[in-house]
């Protein structure tokens, strides 16, 4: 199948933290990868920014560098990398002087007129301080969007200051809060699958389905990025924003429309229908976890506080939760999260598990029949398989067994799969916030941690230590079990 290439405006495209980390593993090879796909218009330009002096040169051979260690030789060719670099320029701008503001509205005045993207690449103390110079500096006219990265705030109090401070600057259709999951093909996918089949959707509730899984499980420790993830902690860092929107996705209502405020109702009426989870119910519905030393991705991994240089920490690594919504389609449908990192493998799936048959015509050698299950994996492979119970085929009775109808997309579609940050960026430029969460969606969501992050904060007790390579402490295992659910795991019965 031959991508399609949506073709977009001029723009001009300013990334703070430029010389950062999401900026060079991220952004730069995203947009170089458009650039290649032909969607990025003669003209527009890339201009990178931040505290650090350099020159154009310079930024041109770090952007370059950059694009070669994560795009494939194959994907840059000679000329498309000259094109490529000939968009880039560099701005020295520093968000608590006034240093370099006035280079920058220099520069973004011949192009006045464009749509203009100020991305956001840097921590969250920065966001404030940035859009206050944007603002004072005429940075902003009515075509310019600004972006923003997650974390958003650490609380439901620092999200709702955080946003108020963007919000001073830009209007809230101008604000793009990035949450990369939402650009995951699969995670679109999740659209599709449920609202152009009509299959689906009319046992897509308490009557049909028995409950609901989504995990989100990765190999890699904190790897250089423990300054950051021991002031956030899985809850913060995955379930807040990626495992809540993927829930949102699962569990809400179809909307009227694919236009962002109609997906974006829908999402924030689950968010508020999540039964609180406070005080002693914390205990029961939550676990947290803290890797010790293992083996992950073929070798010996040392513990999260060997990785960290310090003995007391106590941030999750780990979370396994159960959440409830309290409305007529998900009433009594428990949704079981887990997240963690040094897991035994990287998967990121969703598993709506239906309920049993009412009753069985089968006589006892036919074995047993196990429920009905979608899957829908967002990594890797991305695919969905359907398990069904099916007839043995041959002589020999009628003895059955539970198969998947399986289809992976790479197989089936043949396609390379955009990095999500490739969609979400040319969204910007395009002006489409379906995939971005909006300021209620991520205070709500907030709304739901915080008592937990609270309960926690409170207990003398401290995440469970979990061997580098296991799925996380034995808690996990029984906070389903004890349901008489167990884990998905792929050889299914
Ligand atoms: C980020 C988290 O948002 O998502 C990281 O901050 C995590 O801790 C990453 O590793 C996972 O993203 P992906 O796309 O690799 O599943």
């Amino acid at each position: 199948m031959t991508p399609r290439i949506i073709p977009v405006e001029l723009f001009d495209i300013v990334v703070f933290g430029a010389t950062g980390d999401l900026s060079q593993r991220k952004l730069l090879p995203a947009l170089f990868h458009r650039d290649l796909q032909g969607q990025i218009p003669p003209g527009a330009r890339i201009i990178g920014s931040s505290r650090r002096a350099m020159t154009d040169a310079e930024f041109r051979a770090f952007a370059k560098a950059s694009v070669e260690a994560h795009v494939p030789v194959t994907e840059r060719p000679d000329d498309v990398m000259a094109r490529f670099l000939e968009r880039l320029s560099y701005v020295a701008a520093e968000a608590s002087k006034e240093d370099g503001w006035k280079d920058l509205e220099k520069v973004l005045a011949e192009g006045a007129d464009r749509i203009r993207v100020h991305y956001l690449a840097v921590g969250p103390d920065l966001f404030g301080p940035i859009c206050e110079k944007l603002g004072s500096h005429n940075l902003v006219t009515p075509l310019t969007r600004v972006v923003v990265e997650k974390p958003l705030g650490k609380s439901g109090a620092s999200a709702r200051a955080l946003n108020a401070s963007i919000g001073k600057v830009f209007a809230e259709p101008q604000i793009y809060r990035i949450d990369h999951y939402l650009g995951k093909e699969t995670v679109q996918n999740l659209m599709a699958l449920r609202f152009a089949n009509a299959l689906f959707e009319p046992v897509w509730n308490s009557g049909h389905v028995d409950h609901v899984q989504i995990t989100v499980a990765e190999t890699l420790g904190v790897e250089g990025r423990a300054g950051y993830y021991d002031t956030a902690g899985a809850l913060r860092d995955m379930v807040q924003n990626h495992m809540l929107q993927l829930l949102c996705l699962v569990a809400m209502e179809p909307p009227t429309s694919t236009a962002a405020d109609a997906l974006r109702d829908e999402k924030l009426k689950v968010l508020k229908a999540l039964k609180p989870v406070t005080g002693d119910a914390v205990n029961n519905l939550s676990v947290r976890g803290q890797y010790r030393a293992g083996a992950a991705n073929g070798g010996a991994v040392k513990g999260y506080l060997d990785e960290l240089g310090s003995g007391t920490s106590t941030t999750e690594t780990f979370v396994a939760l159960k959440a409830e919504i309290a409305n007529w389609r998900w009433a009594n449908v428990p949704f079981y999260l887990r997240t963690g990192k040094r897991l035994p493998s990287r998967v990121s799936e969703i598993v709506v598990t239906f309920k049993p048959i009412p009753h069985s015509v089968f006589d006892g050698s036919a074995g047993p029949i196990a429920p009905n299950r979608l899957v829908i994996r967002l990594q890797p492979d991305e695919g969905v398989k359907l398990w069904l119970m099916i007839k043995d085929p041959g002589p020999g009775g009628m003895r059955l067994s539970h198969v998947p109808l399986d289809m992976s997309f790479a197989d089936a579609f043949g396609v390379r799969n955009p990095d999500a940050y490739e969609r979400l960026i040319m969204d910007v430029v395009r002006g489409s916030q379906t995939l971005f969460m909006r300021r209620d969606e991520v205070e709500a969501a907030w709304d739901w941690i915080d008592p937990i992050l609270e309960s926690w904060g409170a207990s003398s007790e401290t995440p469970k230590g979990y061997t580098s390579g296991t799925w996380g402490p034995s808690a996990a295992v029984a906070l389903i079990e004890r349901d008489g659910r167990t884990w998905y795991e792929d050889q299914d019965i």
